[in-house]
């Protein structure tokens, strides 16, 4: 007689499972999994909630706890791995309100703003630090938002530069601002405004206006997936400078 094992029944008797509750129902996943490709694994289709699924896009926030214990977390899905009795919510794109600008007409003078010009509510954050504790990134949120309402737009950058925009700081505001969508203006205008220009880059700018690359690029879009990796094999590296 055929054994009727399955293919998925072999593999759960070979790993440890887990139980993992989603949107209040149990489910057994292979412990190891992230909370994404658990969630693959329980039969969801995401197509909502996920980008790139390497820890860059933020598209992925997830909230979640334990049954034995309340306390509420924050994740990316594509990187926080599953465990025992975790209780799992994804949230959708958290709706946050973004000012509406123009960079060149805001070169930052000597004594002004930008940043308060833009986001005048940041001065009624009253350092409650529920944006930091959110962080999946472990910025400190709280801190560059005193940094904008002093106007350090270089510290604001530096600060969130490792912001990826999944919207969790903005989702536990209290006070219903949004953090990430001031850091990025101060990024913004210190890329514009800030920062001495790359001569270089301008060059290299003007040469592909100038079609300059026309033809490699062409000949890039023609090569099937073998040739391409033999290109990147060969490919010239300019030295470090
Ligand atoms: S899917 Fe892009 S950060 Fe998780």
């Amino acid at each position: 007689m055929a054994d009727a094992t399955t293919v998925k029944e072999k593999a759960e008797q070979e790993v440890r499972m887990v139980d993992i509750y989603v949107t209040g129902k149990r489910y057994k996943v292979p412990e190891g999994l992230t909370i994404q490709t658990a969630l693959e694994y329980c039969g969801y289709n995401i197509i909502r909630s996920c980008g790139c699924r390497a820890g860059f896009c933020g598209a992925c926030s997830t909230i979640y706890n334990f049954t034995h214990d309340p306390t509420i977390r924050y994740g990316l899905a594509c990187q926080t791995r599953v465990e025992q009795d975790m209780v799992i919510t994804q949230i959708p794109f958290f709706p946050a309100a973004q000012a509406l600008y123009n960079l060149e007409d805001l070169k930052p003078e000597e004594g002004e703003n930008k940043l308060l010009t833009l986001y005048p509510d940041i001065i009624i954050c009253f350092g409650c630090n529920n944006c930091t504790k959110t962080c999946p990134q472990d910025l400190e949120v709280m801190e560059f938002i005193s940094d904008a309402i002093r106007g350090d737009i270089e510290k604001v950058y530096q600060k969130s530069f490792d912001c990826l925009m999944c919207g969790l700081c903005a989702a536990r505001c209290p006070q219903g601002l949004q953090p990430y969508n001031i850091a990025l203006a101060a990024r913004r205008l210190r890329g514009a405004h800030l920062t001495t220009r790359s001569q270089h880059n301008e060059d290299r700018i003007k040469e592909i206006e100038k079609g300059k690359f026309d033809a490699a690029i062409e000949k890039l879009k023609k090569a099937d997936e073998a040739e391409l990796r033999r290109m990147y094999a060969a490919r010239e590296i300019e030295p470090a400078l």
